[in-house]
């Protein structure tokens, strides 16, 4: 189990954060405003959701901006982390979701792992964005001025990328086969 720790501005990211807990009820059991969180939140958690709206030009809502520094508090190591923007690519196409990047680079950095991919970019319409690595998104990039229709979509195809890296995860260090295997291999 984890949690989802969202920022926004002006609401839409609630709505997206309860559809994605919607599509990973066995992993995400609480959503949390970051607003009124703690580092230690994020630290007692092995598998953490964040994201929410992006602003300026591409960067985080004033809740996140205010909680950055204690993201330096987060020992992420061990942790797996998806990450999920909320945008608008029509206006503001040159920067769309590119906040994501802030957070892939500070869990990164911070000995954390990012999970879960998101859609391929060719299939938005926008002109840039930082949150694209080879091709695609680097978490659920979610447009709900312009294309809400097609956000139950977005968030279903990330949340069973994220699924199949946290069960491959689980069946690894649960299956006794992998335990022989390592053990095996230890003896060799
Ligand atoms: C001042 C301002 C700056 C924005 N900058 C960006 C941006 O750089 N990239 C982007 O994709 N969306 C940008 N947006 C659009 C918001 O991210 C979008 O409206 C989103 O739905 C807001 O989510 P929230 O309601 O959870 O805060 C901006 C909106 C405003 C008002």
């Amino acid at each position: 189990m984890g949690k989802l720790f969202y920022g926004t501005q002006s609401g839409m990211s609630v709505s997206v954060a309860e559809m994605i807990q919607i599509a990973l009820p066995e992993w995400v059991d609480e959503i949390v405003d970051i607003g009124l969180a703690q580092a230690r939140d994020l630290q007692n958690e092995d598998f953490l959701v964040l994201g929410g709206g992006t602003f300026g030009a591409g960067e985080l809502t004033t809740d996140w901006d205010r909680f950055w520094p204690q993201m330096d508090e987060v020992d992420f190591t061990d942790k797996k982390v998806a990450l999920f923007a909320v945008g608008d690519a029509w206006a503001y196409g040159d920067t769309f979701c590119s906040v994501m990047r802030l957070f892939y680079k500070k869990v990164r950095e911070r000995g954390g792992e990012i999970i879960g991919h998101g859609d391929p970019a060719e299939s938005y319409k926008f002109r840039s964005s930082a949150s694209v690595i080879n091709g695609v998104f680097i978490g659920a990039a979610i447009d709900e001025m312009n294309q809400s229709h097609l956000t139950y979509g977005r968030i279903a195809r990330w949340a069973s990328s994220v699924r199949e890296q946290l069960e491959c995860t689980a069946v690894e260090s649960t299956n006794p086969d992998s335990v022989v295997i390592i053990s095996s291999l230890s003896a060799v």
